[in-house]
């Protein structure tokens, strides 16, 4: 899923969908990376949990790219795979895509490749069993 150039189809089912709101401009009414930002961290927390089967944390995020901006009232749909899987940690791929409310096509808007460690309940890392 990793790629210089946005890829052209979307991966067939989302991570999370969610909509693009006012609250999540920046002071130029464009909406800010840093929330675009925090969507691409819980769809790739979700699919750290499901991997770590419990608590996990971001430790960190490697080749965020915007290829497009998004605007307000779009369609925001986060699609996370995961990549590798270590003795304590994930890496997971994570791409947003945009779709205009009243249109059949998006396209995609960024990419990034977050890193995740399994956490014991102490907040140490811990070894991922693996099925
Ligand atoms: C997660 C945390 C407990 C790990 O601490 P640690 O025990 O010193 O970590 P380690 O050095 O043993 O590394 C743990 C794993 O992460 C990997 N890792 C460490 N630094 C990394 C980096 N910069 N990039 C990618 N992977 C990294 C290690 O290779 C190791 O993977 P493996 O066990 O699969 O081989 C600690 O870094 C932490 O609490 N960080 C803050 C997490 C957080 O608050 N995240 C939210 C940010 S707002």
């Amino acid at each position: 899923m990793s790629q210089t150039q946005p890829a052209t189809q979307p991966p067939p089912s989302p991570t999370i969908r969610t909509i693009a709101m006012p609250a999540d401009t920046n002071p130029a009414g464009d909406i800010f990376g840093g929330w675009l930002m925090s969507q691409m961290d819980l769809a790739a927390g979700s699919v750290a949990a499901l991997t770590a089967r419990g608590r996990s944390a971001t430790i960190a995020v490697e080749g965020m790219k915007f290829h497009r901006p998004v605007k307000v009232g779009d369609e925001v749909s986060l699609y996370a795979e995961l990549v590798h899987v270590g003795r304590t940690s994930m890496r997971i791929h994570v791409e947003a895509w945009r779709r205009e409310r009243d249109r059949d096509s998006g396209e995609q808007v960024t990419e990034a490749t977050f890193t995740f460690v399994a956490l014991d309940e102490d907040g140490a890392a811990r070894p991922i069993r693996q099925a």
